[in-house]
């Protein structure tokens, strides 16, 4: 099993922290679906430091959701500490995890995010100033380099270990490239073989044999999974359950997938209200409805719409469509 510092978690399976995604609707859907951990969106220091609402807003978390890890950014000791001493004192997150890996400029101008990747010496000072500035376990989450020719990735899982980091989550992709090519699962296996304290790996697990694939072939201690989930958190329970049982379960039907969309988009207005959050669905609906035969008419609809019966309409609308073509087929067969 997976433990980090002294939080275990019932299994192996990690929910990615994934921003604009990953808020405490999503999160508990995760989680009631299997997830072992999962990971909230990352939020400036600065910004909690400023008390910035929206960024307070998104260190809130439901009981229901833990065993769960915070994400924190930012270049300077100074206000990553003060950030980390706040979560640790006002929130009941379980683990303070730091980004380490995020590309966008934006981030990495101002010092943060994948730019550390090329400093080991900077990752040991800022992880040790704030192991010892908090008490929850603090964590990592890192690309395993800035591009090909600057792969420190065992240098800098060893430098969180030295700091006194309680594990280490690694994207097998450089800075540079983004979310394309492939995960490099081999420098996985060798920041495995490198350090004592546990490894997450992450990077194109996109079905639960990938999962099986990359713990089997890299021996990391969890397996994390980012965008295989959007729309489809049954990649967690089917995950969960493959590794638990060798059994695949099957895939979801279309009304049953529909259900949790729903479900998502409730919580998500208890959240945030019904405006934002039906605008922010878009995505996850379209998410939802992912290889679902001439979706795109409902897609279209539902970005339009305001309201959330305007969305339940047209979803199950579209749904009673989908089923009496499943049935004509059915019955012509
Ligand atoms: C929409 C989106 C938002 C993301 N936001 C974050 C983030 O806030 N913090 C972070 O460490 N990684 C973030 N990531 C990276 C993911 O956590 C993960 O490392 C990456 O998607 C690779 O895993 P996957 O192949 O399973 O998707 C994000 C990825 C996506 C697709």
């Amino acid at each position: 099993m997976l433990k980090i510092g002294n939080i275990e978690t019932k299994n192996q399976v990690v929910l990615a922290p994934m921003a604009g995604v990953c808020n405490p609707a999503f999160r508990l859907i995760a989680k009631e679906f299997g997830a072992g951990l999962v990971c909230a969106e990352m939020v400036s220091d600065k910004a909690i430091l400023h008390k910035n609402e929206k960024s307070l807003s998104m260190l809130y978390v439901d009981e229901r959701e833990k065993p769960l890890s915070l994400q924190i950014f930012g270049g300077e000791k100074d206000t990553l500490v003060e950030a980390a001493k706040f979560v640790d004192k006002n929130t009941n997150a379980d683990i303070i995890d730091i980004n380490m890996g995020c590309p966008v400029p934006k981030i990495t101008k101002c010092d943060a995010g994948a730019r550390w990747l090329l400093d080991p010496n900077k990752i040991y000072e800022m992880v040790s100033a704030v192991v010892d500035a908090v008490d929850k376990p603090v964590t990592v989450k890192m690309r395993i380099g800035w591009d090909d020719e600057h792969i420190f990735a065992i240098e800098n899982a060893r430098a969180v270990e030295r700091a006194g980091g309680k594990a280490v989550a690694v994207h097998g992709r450089t800075r540079v490239q983004m979310y394309e090519g492939v995960a490099n699962w081999d420098i996985i296996r060798e920041v495995k073989e490198s350090v004592n304290i546990p490894v997450i790996g992450n990077g194109d697990v996109k079905t639960p044999e990938d999962a099986k694939h990359m713990l089997d072939t890299t021996g990391v201690d969890g397996v994390m999974i980012g965008r295989a989930a959007l729309g489809n958190p049954w990649m967690l329970y089917r995950t969960v359950h493959f590794l638990e049982t060798g059994e695949l379960p099957g895939d979801p039907t279309p009304r049953e997938k529909i259900d949790v969309c729903m479900i998502h988009l409730d919580r998500l207005i208890a959240l945030k209200g019904e405006k934002v959050a039906v605008r922010e669905m878009r995505k996850h609906a379209a998410w939802y409805l992912k290889g679902m035969r001439g979706n795109s008419v409902v897609r279209d609809q539902i970005n339009q719409f305001e309201t959330r019966d305007d969305v339940f309409n047209s979803l199950y609308s579209y749904i009673d469509e989908v089923e009496a073509r499943m049935n004509e087929i059915v019955e012509v067969g």
